[in-house]
């Protein structure tokens, strides 16, 4: 395939001034938000969005903003030139990574935050999270105004959340969620992937080989969610540092059922999981995703 140019925006004027000239072209805009550190995922998203879109924005900013204080900021890992590449190859036109201080200007003291969603899951173990994550896409879309945004399913709590920011505030954007991109083994791919040492990759496969057990349980009829959380966590238990948590959540509102309930015909599994140093989430939509292919020997 041949390397098609690809501009790389640094001031938030120019990404701008990129998508105003594209839309008056008459090309419809995509955005592709990340932090960096691109895989296979990002680049099936910039893809999607080609596919979409005369002209795909992707974004590399690692925000500071949705980081915890004992979180990774500092050493999140900053590949640019290879995202860059990566970006082009899949379609993209332009790539937007600015400072921090072009994002949060000295003095700024804006927030967007949406409730109700963000409590739970990830909500609940990382404070303040999706307040940063909604802050800066909210910014992100004032500054390229994309008629399309894709997001991962990887990240589904967030992507449910960007849904209703979009709603809330009655945002022209269209919210593309992509399913999640595996490895060849079952891993979901995760910029975080790359903490993982050969041994902590092999036990990480947990996560998706108790995804793909509840998603066969399932689908022979079990609804019972204290036992469907049970068949995941026996599978992560031996196998991760610690389990952040398995839950069996609305598949809209991510609300989690309790252990007594019985699921109807969809239901959201999440799972959060420490590996060695890595943080790292998975997810099924029972009811509606195909078992994770899982491949346990490495
Ligand atoms: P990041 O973790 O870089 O992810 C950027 C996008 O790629 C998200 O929409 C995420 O869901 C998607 N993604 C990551 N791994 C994926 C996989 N294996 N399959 C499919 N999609 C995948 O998510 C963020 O950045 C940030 O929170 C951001 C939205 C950019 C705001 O800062």
């Amino acid at each position: 395939m041949s390397q098609p140019s690809c501009v790389v925006h640094h001031e938030p004027e120019s990404l701008r001034q990129a998508c105003n000239d594209a839309r008056a072209k008459g090309l419809r805009v995509g955005l592709v938000p990340t932090m960096g550190a691109l895989h296979a995922g990002h680049a099936a998203l910039v893809s999607e969005a080609h596919r979409r879109c005369g002209f795909v924005a992707a974004t590399v900013f690692v925000n500071p903003t949705q980081f915890g204080p004992n979180e990774d900021f500092a050493k999140y890992p900053r590949t640019l030139d290879r995202d860059v590449a990566l970006c082009a190859e899949a379609g993209a036109c332009c790539v937007f990574a600015p400072p921090v201080e072009a994002m949060y200007p000295p003095g700024e003291a804006t927030r967007v935050r949406v409730s109700g969603l963000t409590e739970v899951l990830c909500g609940a173990s990382r404070p303040g999270h999706f307040d940063g994550v909604a802050t800066i896409v909210t910014k992100l879309f004032a500054l390229a105004g994309p008629c399309t945004a894709v997001f991962g399913r990887k990240d589904y709590q967030q992507l449910k959340v960007i849904e209703r920011l979009v709603r809330d505030l009655l945002l022209p954007v269209e919210v593309v969620g992509h399913p999640i991109v595996r490895e060849p083994d079952g891993l979901a791919m995760s910029s975080r992937n790359r903490y993982l040492s050969d041994a902590e990759h092999a036990r990480a496969l947990s996560l998706s080989a108790g995804l793909s057990d509840a998603v066969h349980a399932f689908e022979r009829g079990e609804r019972r969610v204290g036992v469907l959380r049970g068949i995941v966590r026996s599978r992560m238990e031996p196998a991760v540092d610690s389990i952040d948590y398995v839950e069996l959540a609305h598949a809209d509102t991510v609300q989690p059922h309790g252990d007594e309930e019985t699921l109807g015909a969809r239901a959201l599994l999440a799972v959060a999981a420490k590996v060695g140093p890595a943080r790292l989430i998975d997810n099924v939509v029972l009811g509606e995703d195909p078992a994770p292919k899982v491949e346990e020997a490495r």
